[in-house]
This record gives structure tokens, sequence and C-alpha cells, in this order.
């Protein structure tokens, strides 16, 4: 699938990875790394997380490893903490085609944040897997919703970051979303999903696919995004009967996909509107 993406230049003067086809960026608005690390690791508290006394191995799935960036905040995140009390990190990245991971590490200088642990972005390009104490890694090449099913589970976070519904709608949809639910678990430290997108219809389908749904942190020009969850406790700031307001009036609310037989009253009456 070679010669699908390019790498870009941003107005922020950040290096990028960028899908000639459809023209999406990864990472648009204030680059990668800072993406990475404001969207995905900060809010999920992935220090805190990993600090959890006898919590056991925490399981991160990164659906769509791109250029890595998410995959190496969650990886710094990790190494800064000390060796003798952080949890065990136990990562599984999904991506159809390694060219965007090859053209980010053919460029030192644009995606300096790979070069720490290049050995185990080399280490998943050429045996798709990487173990050393404490961390294990599994590259899952192919559709990410095939390969969920023989990914080990249960899963407590979740890095959702395909390219946006309107290119790539399959991973977007209620199914796809109910069966990286499927992988989460209810007790514990539960399950909680990032993403950038914050459309109405976004978080429909995550409603219909079975999650919590709650407002995420603003990033560069995006004033909110969407945060996920197994229960709704784990939510900061839960989408309440603001949302359902602007969903009876929204013109654009279908879920992603196929929309399952009474979606509408399923969204209405979902457990965290009552
Ligand atoms: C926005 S980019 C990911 C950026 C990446 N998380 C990073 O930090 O650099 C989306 C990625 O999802 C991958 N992708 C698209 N459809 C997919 C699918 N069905 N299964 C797995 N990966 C997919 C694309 O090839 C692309 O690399």
């Amino acid at each position: 699938m070679g010669g699908q993406f390019e790498l870009v230049t941003l107005r922020n003067g950040h290096r990028a990875v960028r899908h000639v086809g459809h023209g999406e960026v990864m990472h648009p608005s204030v680059g990668p790394w800072a993406e990475a690390n404001a969207l995905y690791v900060t809010q999920a508290k992935l220090s805190e997380r990993l600090s959890v006394p006898g919590a056991g191995p925490l399981r991160l799935y990164d659906v769509g490893l791109g250029a890595a960036a998410n995959a190496a905040a969650a990886l710094a995140c990790w190494r800064a903490l000390p060796e003798a009390t952080r949890r065990p990190l136990h990562v599984d990245s999904f991506e159809v085609d390694l060219e965007p991971l090859r053209l980010a590490l053919s460029d030192v200088g644009g995606f300096p944040f790979l070069a720490a642990d290049r050995a185990v972005w080399m280490a998943l390009l050429e045996r798709g897997e990487h173990a050393e104490p404490g961390l294990s890694w599994r590259l899952h090449l192919g559709d990410a919703l095939r390969a969920l099913p023989r990914a080990e589970g249960p899963v407590e976070v979740i890095f959702h970051d395909p390219f946006s519904p309107e290119s790539n709608p399959t991973l977007w949809s209620p199914a796809a979303l109910a069966a990286l639910r499927a992988r989460g678990q209810e007790g514990g430290q539960g399950t909680v999903l990032f993403t950038y997108s914050a459309s109405t219809r976004t978080r429909v389908s995550m409603l219909l696919g079975g999650f919590c749904v709650g407002v995420g942190d603003a990033i560069g020009t995006k004033q909110e995004t969407t945060v996920a969850a197994s229960r709704l406790d784990l939510l900061q700031r839960p989408l309440d009967g603001r949302f359902l307001q602007r969903f009876e009036r929204s013109g654009a609310r279908a879920p992603f996909g196929e929309a399952p037989a009474g979606w509408e009253d399923a969204v209405r009456s979902h457990l965290q509107f009552r």
C-alpha cells in the first residue's frame, strides 16, 4: 500500500504525515507530539493510572498506529515512572498500513520523539512485536475490526485515532465501537476511550456502541473532543440533557455506518440520560 502517504510541514512548523488520497493530516492542529500528549496521554491520566499500586498490568489499545506519536507518548510516559512501582504496560497497536511509520522514521529531525525508542518501532515494523521487562507490544497489521477478536483483553485505555469518520467510517460505526467496548472491563479501573472527534454523529455511535460519553478537552482550534467510558462515574464531563436537546434539533445525528433498529430511542433512553 506504499505511496498513499507523504510527509508535510504544517503551518505551525511541525512535520506530520498526510494521506495523499483524502488529504487528511495526522495530528494537524498542534503537531503530532503535542496532540498525542494533550489529547491522549494527559487526558487518560496515564501516568496516574500506571502508578496505581497493585492494579496489575495496564492494557492499552492504540487504534491507528500511524506515525506512532500516540504510541511514543504512551511509552515515554511509562518510561518516566519509577521501575519499581510502575504497572506493566501491554500495548496492542492496530494499523492497516505501515508506510506512515516508515516515513516518520526516515525523517529523524521531523519526528524527534521517535528517536528514544527507535528499536521498539523497528521491532514492530520488522517482527510485529516487542517485549522487555514490564512492557509488551503487539502490532495487529490489517483491519482493526478483524484483528480485535484476536487481541487480548480486557483493555483499560483506548486511543481511538483512525482517520475521520468521513474518510474512515467503518471504525466509527456503533458495531465497531461495540466491538471495542466488548474488550473493555466493568470493574477496577474500567475502560476509557479518547478521540479527537466531537461530532454529534460520533457521540451517537459511541452511545449506541454501549459506552457512556463525555466531553473531552479542547485542542488547537477544536473546542471539544470526546471521551467515552465503560461506566458513567469515569467521566468528568458526561453528556447531559443539553446533548439530547442538540440531538433532537440536529440534521446530522445518525450514527456512522449501519444504524441499529430503534437507534433514536436507544439514544434517548441511554442509561446516562436517565
Ligand atoms: C490519524 S492516523 C493515526 C495517527 C497515529 N495515532 C499517530 O499518533 O501518529 C490514522 C491511522 O489509522 C490507520 N487506519 C485506517 N483504517 C484502519 C483500519 N481499518 N484498521 C487499522 N488501522 C486503520 C491509517 O492507516 C492511519 O495510519
